[in-house]
């Protein structure tokens, strides 16, 4: 494929995030805790998680391997950073939900599907086929080393936020309490908020528009989700601080 060709894929993936963050400002994604019927049949939560998200492990590892760019250290380095976090996602997060009961729509399974097929194949394709490689230059860049720091920030703000979500639940439990500690000190999702700075930094130290166009969709996909959360917690617990953002700490 011409470079040319993938770029205008790239750019049309990017006009659809718009298109979904739009939709997602009218239909909150109805999944966890706004899982309701009216969008098909269901599919197990633990097993959806797992199979959707492995997708994009394996379209980025198939078509950055399959690439014909060479393999230089730096590329290999991006590919462990998107590793790192898929095999969490996929394969470690999932099994640590309490409630192994809890079911998702086949709608939302098919279409996280394609989005991670989509994803994993824009960001590995491009470092496997277009990128020059880096050199070793890039690793004293601002863009890297800013990069860099976000990416390993975000990630740990995402997990450690996640666990203390994870553990607000006992075995088999599947009932909502309010998250307390850490940044939930000032927002209701710094999980979100910590996926979102992990995947600007993974754009700014990948430098190209196919990891700009990840960090678009994850802002699309989160932020409305964050503020459906976090509207929510107003709704189901009147204790709810009052001074509490939705996802960035005193702003929104
Ligand atoms: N990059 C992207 O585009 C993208 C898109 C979606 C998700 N993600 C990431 O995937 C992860 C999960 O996303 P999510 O939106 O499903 O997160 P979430 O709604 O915050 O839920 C995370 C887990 O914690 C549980 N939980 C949440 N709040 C709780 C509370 N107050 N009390 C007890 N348990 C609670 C949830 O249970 P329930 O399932 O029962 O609610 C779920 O098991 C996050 O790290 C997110 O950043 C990324």
């Amino acid at each position: 494929m011409s470079e040319d060709l993938f770029l205008n894929i790239v750019w049309g993936w990017m006009i659809l995030a718009f298109a979904s963050f739009l939709l997602l400002q009218q239909v909150v994604a109805p999944f966890g805790r706004h899982t309701r019927s009216g969008f098909g049949p269901l599919i197990n939560n633990i097993a959806a998680w797992s199979l959707m998200e492995s997708v994009s492990l394996f379209t980025f590892s198939f078509f950055f391997l399959s690439g014909n760019a060479p393999k230089t250290y730096q590329t290999c380095f991006f590919f462990i950073l998107w590793l790192l976090h898929y095999i969490n996602r996929a394969f470690i997060y999932p099994y640590r939900q309490k409630n192994k009961r809890k079911k998702m729509p086949d709608l939302i399974f098919i279409l996280a599907i394609g989005f991670n097929s989509m994803n994993g194949f824009v960001n590995g394709y491009y470092l496997g086929n277009y990128s020059d490689g880096y050199g070793w230059n890039w690793m004293v860049d601002p863009r890297f080393i800013g990069g860099l720091i976000l990416f390993f920030a975000g990630m740990y703000i995402n997990m450690k936020s996640d666990n203390m979500l994870l553990s607000l639940r006992k075995p088999g439990q599947s009932d909502y309490k309010i998250p307390n500690g850490f940044l939930f000190k000032y927002i209701s999702c710094p999980n979100h908020f910590g996926e979102i700075i992990e995947w600007t930094g993974f754009a700014l130290m990948t430098w190209n528009l196919a990891g700009l166009s990840f960090a678009i969709w994850t802002f699309a996909n989160l932020a409305p989700r964050a503020v459906a959360h976090h509207q929510w917690y107003y709704q189901h617990f009147t204790q709810y601080p009052k001074d509490r953002k939705a996802l960035i700490p005193f702003i929104l």
